[in-house]
């Protein structure tokens, strides 16, 4: 009888794994077991049997390329396309896949044209891609007077009333805000935004809502006939498990025939999903490897533990530093954090130039990296949780950290630094 308990045990563990959170995940990662990922957030970091799948399409489009770019590919986007929209529940026709955010963020903003008296605001937060294009477009397509920054502080970050008022006070002055931009996880600081009410306080006024999702699918449930943008972009390779690179694209059907890919290609002028899927000869087998990172999840544990083990690690980790390095988090209020928090740097970093020196101490003698900046005049660094890392990865880096200070003279080299703070 004991035998048959447990050989039904085993073939159920088969059947339906069941994984712990935290390290015991790490085989299933790729990562070099000398580095300590606590930045998931910037680049993700997909499982290996996502990988497996990416060679296994590679190879497939090696063996007869015809069959697989005028047949096969096609279907298997569609697919692919239905089941990612299935889980961020839209219509599959209202989205679209293409390489990274920065492809999104570039075809609406470089796609819609406004009459001259009509702007475009932003928050002082967006990623930098996301300004210097507003930058482009400001020379390129409209006037500088057209995009306008509002300025967000510590406060306002974290109070949706008083970041619609201070909003609010520039619309009234502008008078013709047809556009704003605005992040759903913001990247420095990493704050998690209430956009379903921003989404619909703008829209009672009649402005365009642009969302910058970069942070958001796989990290927190995102539900888009609920929060209903008009323009909504989110990374798939960050926090889903794809193979990098992917982003989702949602567009509201009524903008749709406005809207074109920076490339143009077979697709213009037919469908949104035509336009936008075939821009020329390009591996789409990333973009295949969406469903497999679904599947990945599946076998670990249902999408609300997934969200709720890094969430609740974000926050014991940032309260965690915060007391070793006998600081603070950028914020308390647990609403506002989604699988990433900020961090005050030990009271030693006080300029750029510093934190700068650091970041480079850390990547090149200690093998980490943790991003660092500069907000409403205090300095700070931002934490990733991910399912494979645990408390006690967060405790090493803190005294890594503290040891780097320790052992770093920085009025001496302070001529070589330099800026390394994109792309974070
Ligand atoms: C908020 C935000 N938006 C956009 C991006 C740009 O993403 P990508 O480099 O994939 O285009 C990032 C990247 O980290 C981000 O954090």
């Amino acid at each position: 009888m004991k035998r048959l308990t447990l050989l039904c045990l085993i073939i159920c563990w088969i059947t339906f794994p069941v994984y712990p959170f935290g390290h015991s995940l790490l085989p299933l990662f790729s990562l070099d077991p000398s580095y300590i990922n606590i930045n998931h957030g910037s680049y993700g970091s997909a499982p290996k049997s996502v990988h497996e799948k990416l060679r296994e399409y590679q190879l497939t489009a090696e063996l007869n390329p015809d069959r697989w770019f005028r047949l096969d590919v096609q279907n298997a986007m569609d697919k692919v396309r239905k089941r990612l929209s299935d889980y961020v529940n839209c219509d599959s026709d209202d989205l679209v896949i293409l390489e990274n955010a920065s492809a999104g963020i570039n075809s609406i903003l470089k796609s819609l044209k406004f009459q001259s008296n009509e702007t475009i605001l932003y928050y002082n937060i967006a990623y930098g891609m996301v300004k210097l294009t507003l930058q482009y477009v400001s020379t390129e397509i409209f006037t500088q007077e057209q995009i306008v920054q509002i300025e967000l502080d510590h406060e306002t970050i974290q109070n949706t009333n008083l970041l619609l008022k201070k909003t609010q006070d520039t619309i009234n002055k502008l008078k013709n805000v047809k556009l704003i931009v605005f992040d759903h996880i913001s990247s420095i600081p990493a704050i998690l935004f209430d956009i379903e009410t921003m989404i619909k306080y703008f829209r009672q006024q009649g402005i365009l809502t642009l969302i910058d999702g970069a942070h958001a699918v796989g990290a927190i449930q995102l539900d888009l006939k609920k929060l209903d943008p008009d323009f909504y972009l989110s990374n798939t390779h960050k926090w889903l498990y794809n193979h990098r690179s992917a982003c989702l694209l949602y567009v509201k059907k009524d903008f749709q025939k406005l809207i074109h890919p920076t490339i143009t290609s077979f697709g213009y002028l037919q469908s949104f999903q035509n336009e936008f899927f075939w821009l020329g000869t390009k591996d789409y087998s990333s973009y295949l490897t969406i469903s497999d990172a679904l599947d990945f999840r599946e076998t670990i544990a249902n999408e609300t533990d997934i969200f709720n083990y890094n969430h609740q690690l974000a926050i014991q980790a940032g309260n965690l530093l915060a007391q070793l390095w006998n600081s603070s988090t950028l914020t308390s209020n647990d609403i506002f954090i989604s699988t990433m928090n900020n961090i005050e740097l030990p009271l030693n970093i006080d300029s750029l130039d510093k934190m700068n020196i650091l970041y480079q101490k850390l990547i090149n003698q200690y093998n980490i990296f943790l991003p660092m900046f500069q907000f409403d005049n205090k300095f700070y660094c931002r934490i990733s949780a991910q399912i494979y890392m645990e408390l006690t990865d967060y405790q090493t880096v803190g005294k890594i950290v503290l040891d780097a200070i320790s052992n770093s003279n920085f009025s001496s080299i302070l001529k070589q630094s330099k800026d390394y703070f994109h792309s974070i």
